[in-house]
């Protein structure tokens, strides 16, 4: 135990807000650029709800120097956002837009000048739509497109951005995506859903040699979705299994490849049916595992699981069981009673710590940090406009404390970015879905803060919860 005030984090936490580029950015067809696979799926008919589409969204690219004089009034130290690939680089291979560049030059000097270190996600999500008609990410050659788009980004922006993460969340990416199809492109095959987490990973670790041969200051990272697991009844054996197989496809298949170079080999052999690994080439392991100077957490909650049992019905689960290949029979349960958010997801805090503790002692040491955490709730408005956002102001407070907690038991967690500083577009759940510490109101673009975006701004000036 690391014995710290139990209000306080350690000197120079760093607390950061996070969005990403389809979701808030808006201009889908301005200067320059061109469609990315979440264009394409959310102007299918069927694929959001309401048929919502990033078009608009935000309107960030154009009210960004508005936002990041939000941001420096919540105090945020620390602004992680993506970069859209077809917006710098139309197609997703050749030469680099300028004027998409540009944007990004304007956005990254606007944080300098507020003293917000920017804190850069190369890929969230928007793939090039001409790159998935060459095959998407279940195409090897994805992975060597990536990471020509990466350096070049770099070439851009290291000489004013330090921090660097390669991807955000490649589970959803790769499964959503390809396995079950609920996340763009949108296409239902397991196999080629396994194909794109290898090539995923292994974009990931051209990335980071690339950028480190070029700039050895930069910090190199990757942002992985991981869950805290429970089996359902932990004296069962069919739910400990369970909770193995979806550890392994959930948390492990990602981390093992990228801290310890192999893929887990309980796992390779629960994925035996679907696919034998032949996406694996000599060396491949190696890239994937080059060293890191961070490793980026999103943690929202936790997954209790269970054997299949045909007479306990399962409680309906929003992801579709095909985004866990090799093990749609494994039931994901509601524990009766845990509150849960607007997305149905349990509001689990002590399973950050565990994660966090987890990482830091399953796994090589390497500096952690929450690059999102946050909950969607139905917000109302007030008479006055305000927004009094109290489970949000709830839910952040618990996940602060569990990183509190975490540091206490020896984790290296060094910052904390809350989702979202603003409303956003919430994928295949469009607009309905409110995870902002800013209320956006679609209509007129107006930004509000809620209570929690104020209450976000006593613990980033008290770097804790006193106050
Ligand atoms: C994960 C993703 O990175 C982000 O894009 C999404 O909006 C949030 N979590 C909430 O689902």
């Amino acid at each position: 135990m690391t014995s710290i005030d139990p209000l306080t984090f350690p000197p120079g936490f760093l607390w950061g807000a996070a969005t990403a580029s389809y979701q808030i950015e808006g201009a889908a067809t301005e200067d320059g650029r061109t469609p990315s696979i979440w264009d394409t799926f959310s102007h299918t008919p069927g694929k959001t709800l309401g048929g919502d589409t990033g078009d608009v969204a935000c309107d960030h690219y154009h009210r960004y120097r508005e936002d990041v004089a939000l941001m420096k009034d919540l105090g945020v130290g620390a602004y992680r956002f993506s970069i859209a690939w077809p917006r710098v680089q139309p197609g997703g291979s050749g030469p680099m837009n300028a004027q998409g560049l540009d944007f990004y030059r304007r956005l990254v000097d606007e944080l300098l000048e507020h003293d917000i270190l920017p804190w850069v996600t190369l890929y969230h999500w928007d793939l090039p739509q001409e790159l998935e008609d060459a095959g998407g990410w279940p195409n090897r050659d994805t992975a060597a497109r990536f990471a020509e788009y990466a350096v070049q980004v770099h070439a851009a922006l290291g000489d004013r951005v330090r921090n660097w993460t390669t991807f955000n969340e490649p589970w959803c990416s790769a499964f959503l995506g390809y396995a079950s199809g609920v996340h763009a492109p949108g296409r239902q095959h397991a196999p080629d859903g396994l194909a794109a987490m290898h090539h995923l990973l292994l974009g990931h670790g051209e990335a980071v040699r690339a950028i480190r041969a070029a700039d050895p200051e930069a910090k190199l990272g990757i942002t992985l979705n991981l869950y805290a697991i429970s089996p359902a009844d932990p004296a069962s054996p069919g739910d400990l299994d369970a909770a193995r197989r979806i550890d392994g496809l959930a948390n492990r298949i990602f981390l093992d490849p990228v801290l310890l170079g192999r893929y887990p080999e309980d796992v390779r052999q629960d994925l035996a049916g679907i696919s034998d690994f032949g996406f694996v080439r000599d060396g491949d392991l190696e890239t994937i595992a080059a060293p890191l100077d961070l490793l980026g957490i999103n943690y929202y909650s936790r997954h209790v699981v269970g054997a299949p049992d045909p007479d306990v019905p399962a409680e309906p689960y929003w992801r579709a069981p095909t985004s866990w290949p090799g093990s749609e029979d494994v039931r994901f349960l509601k524990r009766p009673g845990v509150p849960v958010t607007d997305m149905d997801w349990e509001v689990d805090a002590p399973g950050l710590t565990e994660t966090l503790v987890r990482v830091a002692k399953e796994y090589p040491p390497v500096p952690l940090y929450i690059t999102e955490n946050g909950a969607a709730y139905a917000d109302t408005v007030e008479p006055d406009g305000s927004v009094d956002d109290a489970d949000r102001v709830a839910y952040f407070d618990a996940h602060f404390r569990a990183c509190h907690d975490a540091i206490a038991a020896g984790a290296p967690l060094h910052g904390y970015f809350a989702w979202s500083l603003l409303d956003n577009f919430e994928w295949a759940w469009g607009y309905t879905k409110r995870f902002g510490m800013v209320r956006v109101d679609y209509a007129t673009q107006q930004r509000t803060i809620k209570a929690s975006g104020h209450r976000y701004r006593e613990v980033t000036k008290h770097n804790g919860l006193a106050g």
